[in-house]
């Protein structure tokens, strides 16, 4: 099986760009790398872009790009994908450092868009906002959180990583705890999108950042339990969730297990089925507020 290496991008469709674009740009920290007639682009690191933004009549998150690795054959994968009787689409050129891509959907609607990256690019490090390492995952509310877990595994090549009880899965393509991870709500929509911070001190720099640009808090921080990293929820301007984060557990696929820490309550942390408990939440023991869920 071919499976997808890493989360490269989460494209967006926003009331209005331009406060969005502002808010990546200067409260999160992303470089503009382009702006077309109909998309913004936004990238930290290597990859030419992690977020794409358009114009839509409501804020939601329209598609998800993965990549392959090199050695992959982007041919194969699109039968692969064929093979489970989902019907594909071929993209030469979609997206600057894009040359060819396959495209589908997943059962809950999102397009996901799954390519090889031959051309990098080298973002300079930004002089304002939080500058976070990366995009580290996209967690959506989802109707049928076995169905589209399943998708996830069999088409993509995922892994399950951590289930709170039988409604909330957390799965990975890559050493990192959870890519994508879905809550069954009730709903097929955007939970929230999360970016990778350094570390406490850059998380407690964040807050405050936040705080003296107008943005509250809406959650956090805390330390999750499935996953273990630590975690602060805002809102976008768009009114889209956010997370910054740091600490996620790392899987070492060889042994089986996340690579220990003082802060695990299993040595060795193995992928398991959580109790729903608060402790699976927040070790630190604070619940979200009821916002969270809206
Ligand atoms: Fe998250």
């Amino acid at each position: 099986m071919i499976r997808v290496k890493k989360i490269a991008h989460a494209a967006y469709e926003v009331p209005d760009v331009q406060a969005q674009t502002d808010y990546y740009t200067e409260i999160v920290g992303l470089t503009l790398t382009g702006k077309e007639k109909d998309a913004v682009y936004l990238a930290s690191t290597i990859d030419h872009h992690s977020v794409v933004l358009h114009k839509g009549a409501q804020a939601q998150c329209t598609r998800i790009g993965f990549q392959l690795g090199l050695d992959d054959d982007l041919d194969a994968f699109e039968r692969q994908v064929a093979s489970h009787g989902i019907k594909t689409r071929r993209k030469r050129d979609p997206d600057p450092t894009i040359s060819d891509m396959v495209t589908f959907e997943d059962p809950k609607g999102t397009v996901i868009e799954v390519f090889k990256r031959e051309a990098f690019s080298g973002q300079r490090y930004p002089a304002k906002g939080i500058v976070p390492h990366k995009l580290g995952h996209v967690a959506f509310h989802v109707t049928d959180v076995k169905h589209v877990t399943k998708f996830y595994c069999d088409v993509l090549g995922f892994r399950e990583s951590d289930w709170m009880a039988d409604f909330f899965s957390f799965l990975r393509c890559g050493p990192d705890h959870h890519t994508i991870n879905l809550m069954q709500t009730g709903s097929n929509r955007h939970f929230h999108t999360a970016f990778e911070l350094r570390d406490w001190g850059h998380l407690q720099t964040a807050c405050d950042y936040l705080s003296l640009n107008g943005y509250k808090l809406l959650w956090g921080p805390g330390r999750h339990g499935i996953g273990h990293n630590l975690f602060a929820y805002h809102r976008s301007p768009a009114g889209l969730i956010t997370e910054t984060f740091a600490e996620l557990d790392r899987m070492n696929e060889e042994l089986g297990y996340f690579e220990p820490r003082p802060w695990h309550r299993d040595h060795p942390q193995r992928p398991k089925v959580w109790p729903k408990d608060p402790a699976a939440a927040n070790l630190w023991g604070v619940m979200p507020t009821d916002e969270m869920h809206q």
